[in-house]
């Protein structure tokens, strides 16, 4: 077998014409299993994502077992081709807008998860609460959310047919959210240029007002905060605090 790409806390291998997605024992049972059955309810849907074969338990831990799919990510291609950022881009948020169309009823609700997410944050309880608002106040959607949408999760095949992979944190609700997060995780990346032209064509693309996305920062700023990576708590906390000034 082939190592693809090693974390921290988890290793990607090919075996053949298989991937094997393995997790350390910081991913409970029920996170891997959660991850394998969406990828199930994706594959019923008309989005083209590799296909689920296994879960099983290995000596190294639980291991998810899909199909390879043979191709770069959009995350290689523009750094391959700079000079077809924009085209890229573009794809990407097509994409992105083709699942936002598919329904998958069974999915977690991404409310659920956000709410659930502010409560284990490590902010004081004055934030959480004003957090938990505004979430409360958000449209209720049922549009299928990638809830990783960045280019690495975009495998783009030699004949062109684009695959979308890493569906650990798919849930159903408003495209705004996913906008937001895909918004954010750009800048915690450093790369600020490209989040602002991602916001401004998915806006376009979507017809949906960037203040509408704006008003998700403020939450997907504290979802991820519950990853506590200490480099991105100065950002992460700007925006969470955004609505102290309003
Ligand atoms: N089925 C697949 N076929 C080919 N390559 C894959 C496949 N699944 C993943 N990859 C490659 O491995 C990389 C990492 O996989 P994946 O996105 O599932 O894990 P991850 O990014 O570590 O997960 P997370 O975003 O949850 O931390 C992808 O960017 C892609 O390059
Ligand atoms: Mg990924």
């Amino acid at each position: 077998m082939k190592t693809l790409v090693k974390r921290s806390n988890k290793k990607i291998y090919r075996d053949g014409d298989k991937l094997v997605k393995v997790f350390d024992s910081t991913f409970s049972k029920a996170d891997v299993l959660n991850e394998a059955l969406n990828l199930a309810r994706i594959e019923e849907t008309d989005i083209n994502t590799p296909e689920l074969l296994d879960v099983e338990k290995t000596p190294e831990g639980w291991a998810i077992i899909t199909t390879f799919i043979e191709g770069k990510t959009l995350e290689e291609l523009m750094k391959e081709h700079p000079e077809k950022e924009d085209e890229y881009l573009e794809q990407f948020v097509d994409l992105q807008l083709k699942i936002f169309t598919q329904r998958a009823p069974h999915l977690n609700k991404l409310k659920e998860k956000l709410h659930a997410k502010i409560s284990s944050s490590g902010y004081e309880a004055t934030v959480r609460y004003d957090l938990h608002n505004r979430l409360e106040g958000m449209k209720d959607h049922n549009k299928v959310l990638h809830g990783d949408f960045i280019p690495s999760n975009v495998i783009i095949t030699p004949e062109g047919k684009p695959y979308v992979v890493d569906w650990a944190h798919a849930t159903q609700g408003n495209a705004s959210a996913d906008a937001a997060r895909t918004y954010l995780v750009f800048s915690l990346n450093g790369q600020e240029d490209l989040a602002k032209k991602y916001l401004k064509l998915f806006s376009k693309k979507a017809d949906i007002p960037m203040q509408l996305i704006w008003q998700w920062m403020p939450i997907v700023a504290c979802q991820q905060s519950t990853n506590n990576i200490p480099e991105e708590k100065e950002l992460l906390d700007s925006w969470v605090n955004v609505f102290d000034f309003q």
